[in-house]
């Protein structure tokens, strides 16, 4: 028997990916931007397991066994991860051996907490390393498990570039900059709501594309130059333009996401209350010094700088004390 076991972070968009040119290949109609965590208290971790013993592909999500050979998916990672291993000749043993897999999220899965993404991240990491496959070919394959996959392979701030190939060889994940470059930035998780969310990331993106006037809007008008500025941002440590950038883009996904018809409401009240709570923390501070961001669910990420982390959290749980009904709870991250 060949095992190998991994860890794959979650990463956290500031720039959104929303909408799908090809469903199949997951190839995104806008570049998106994301920083990927450096914390054990939000990551995946998988198992997988080859055995000549083995009789059927079997996988444990979360302890419990969820289809494999239905997953389009996960064949599709598998399949990919197999033809590179028989190309390189580096298959340690034979490539009909059935796998065994088990991935555990240590946070709430699909609660709009990017657990796709570090579970088909850790996947096909871990897949690669089982067949022997080198990392640098891999974003592209994370991609079509689970189009945000690709970017939470890298550390610090990766990219992904939509890219403009049919077959989608072109559409990979690549760092900005290391997390190095960045020490002092630090990430805040507000756990609204754990359950899961009404409308997946893949129905309520193809009900976008479909029904959304804004969306194409937001694509070719908006996301271009706000690549290109989060970037300079980044690059120059530039923390406030970095923040509204970041709280703008999250708000024009949202607003999408309500232009979709039906429309899709992934934030609620208390999601609110925390974008109202951002923006009187920085006015009473006179500058940006705080930023929110909220994927396809109603769980808040806050992004600030290291100095501020302590004020931060004290005006959290004065807002948000943990016995009223609209608590919070917090995980602290860098990346
Ligand atoms: O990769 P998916 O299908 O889980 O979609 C992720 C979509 C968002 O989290 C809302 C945005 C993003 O870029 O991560």
């Amino acid at each position: 028997m060949f095992v190998e076991t991994c860890i794959a972070p979650v990463n956290i968009a500031l720039i959104k990916y929303w909408g799908k040119r090809h469903e199949e290949l997951i190839l995104p109609i806008n570049d998106s931007l994301s920083v990927t965590l450096n914390t054990d208290e939000m990551c995946a971790k998988t198992t997988a397991a080859a055995s000549a013993s083995f009789k059927d592909n079997v996988m444990w999500l979360n302890g419990e066994k969820v289809p494999f050979e239905q997953n389009a998916r996960l064949m599709r990672c598998v399949k990919e991860l197999q033809q590179l291993a028989t190309a390189k000749g580096k298959l340690k043993f034979p490539i009909e051996w059935k796998l065994h897999i088990a991935s555990r999220n240590n946070f709430p899965t699909a609660a709009g907490l990017a657990s796709s993404a570090a579970g088909y991240a850790c996947l096909v990491y871990t897949l690669a390393q089982l067949y022997g496959v080198e990392k640098e070919e891999l974003t592209t394959i994370a991609r079509q498990g689970s189009g945000s996959a690709c970017r939470s392979l890298h550390g610090g701030f990766v990219r992904w570039h939509m890219g403009t190939r049919n077959d989608g060889s072109d559409s990979i994940g690549s760092p900005v900059v290391s997390a190095e470059h960045w020490q002092d930035f630090h990430i805040i998780i507000l756990v609204v709501n754990d359950s899961r969310k009404k409308t997946s990331s893949t129905s309520g993106m193809k009900r976008a594309v479909e029904t959304s006037d804004l969306l194409t809007h937001r694509a070719q008008h908006c996301v271009p130059q706000r690549i290109a500025a989060v970037i300079d941002a980044i690059k120059n440590h530039d923390f406030p333009k970095l923040a509204e950038i970041t709280m703008r883009d999250s708000n024009q996904f949202h607003a999408i996401a309500l232009d979709t018809f039906p429309p899709c409401a992934y934030m609620n009240d208390v999601s609110h209350a925390i974008v109202d709570f951002v923006h009187a923390f920085n006015k009473e501070a006179g500058e940006i010094k705080l930023a929110y961001t909220f994927d396809a669910g109603p769980n808040a990420c806050l992004f600030l700088l290291e100095k501020d982390v302590s004020a931060a959290l004290a005006a959290i749980q004065n807002s948000f004390p943990n016995d009223a009904g609209d608590s919070v709870e917090y995980v602290k991250g860098i990346p």
